[in-house]
């Protein structure tokens, strides 16, 4: 059997919006032209040297039905849920909260040096666990292994397998795989990538050419972008002379119904009442 290489099937540009208290973002899924990339249900990109843009964060607020993972690249932000965590995540940290049947919590970035970047994705859980127990993980720069391959490419390993190195964060429903790529200038980075797993490539600094069937020949992605990988068993991308760096996440798609409505995501509209319901009577959490 052949290894067929993933080519590219779609290019997004990021929308900027402004979400929570008035944070400004970058948004590449969940909006009006990708909606939803089964399983991943938002994919935001936070960055800015001008408090203002961030500051205000996002006070408390529910979620159900998914999980929201947050993964930082600089500054601080603060936070505490209806679980009893508190604390913060700096550059490097990783938090993985699987809501379930409901957790409240707040996400408030602090001043620390004016820089605050980082990326949040939601991504949905399938019927059978949208009303499972809450839990929350949460993983140190250290406690991220990073692999460091012989042609100069560095990945660091949030979820997923490198090199027979597992990723920090596991028995996640959708398999997910989910890698901080740094390949330098003319490197190539391959890397399996199961078939029938929905997979993209978030572009945040340099560029590269990410369609392995056009090769160089093709149109290079220059940052900030959100590839979307065809069905395959890997992916290859080459940098240029600039490098490139980018995030690769992939996941079981679910194929099922979708009922969503702010931070609730369901499968029914019955299920989203329910779930107001809850938020009112007092036993959402
Ligand atoms: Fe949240």
């Amino acid at each position: 059997m052949t290894i067929q290489t993933r080519t590219v099937a779609k290019i997004i540009e990021p929308q900027r919006v402004s979400d929570g208290a008035g944070v400004k973002l970058r948004r590449s899924i969940a909006t009006a032209t990708l909606d939803y990339l089964d399983p991943f249900l938002l994919f935001d990109h936070f960055g800015s040297d001008n408090p203002d843009d961030y500051i205000a964060g996002f006070p408390m607020h529910p979620h159900r039905g998914i999980e929201t993972v947050t993964y930082m690249h600089a500054g601080v932000v603060r936070h505490r849920d209806s679980l009893g965590h508190a604390g913060s995540i700096a550059a490097g940290d990783v938090q993985w909260m699987t809501a379930g049947h409901g957790i409240l919590h707040e996400e408030m970035p602090q001043l620390h040096g004016g820089h605050l970047s980082g990326f949040q994705l939601w991504i949905n859980l399938p019927a059978r666990l949208k009303l499972i127990r809450p839990r929350y993980q949460e993983f140190a720069a250290r406690q991220i292994p990073e692999v460091s391959r012989a042609n100069g490419v560095t990945i660091r390993v949030i979820a997923g397998i490198v090199n027979g190195v597992r990723g920090a964060v596991n028995e996640i429903a959708a398999d997910p795989a989910y890698l901080d790529v740094s390949v330098p200038a003319d490197g190539v980075f391959s890397q399996p990538v199961p078939r029938g797993h929905t997979a993209f490539a978030y572009v945040y600094a340099g560029q590269g050419w990410f369609d392995a069937q056009a090769g160089t020949a093709g149109m290079t992605v220059a940052g900030p972008r959100l590839v979307i990988f065809a069905d395959g068993d890997a992916v290859e991308i080459r940098a240029s002379q600039a490098g490139v760096r980018f995030l690769l996440i992939s996941g079981l798609p679910l194929h099922e119904p979708v009922a969503r409505y702010g931070p609730f995501v369901m499968n029914t509209a019955e299920e989203i009442q329910q779930a107001l319901a809850d938020l009112r009577n007092g036993t959402f959490v």
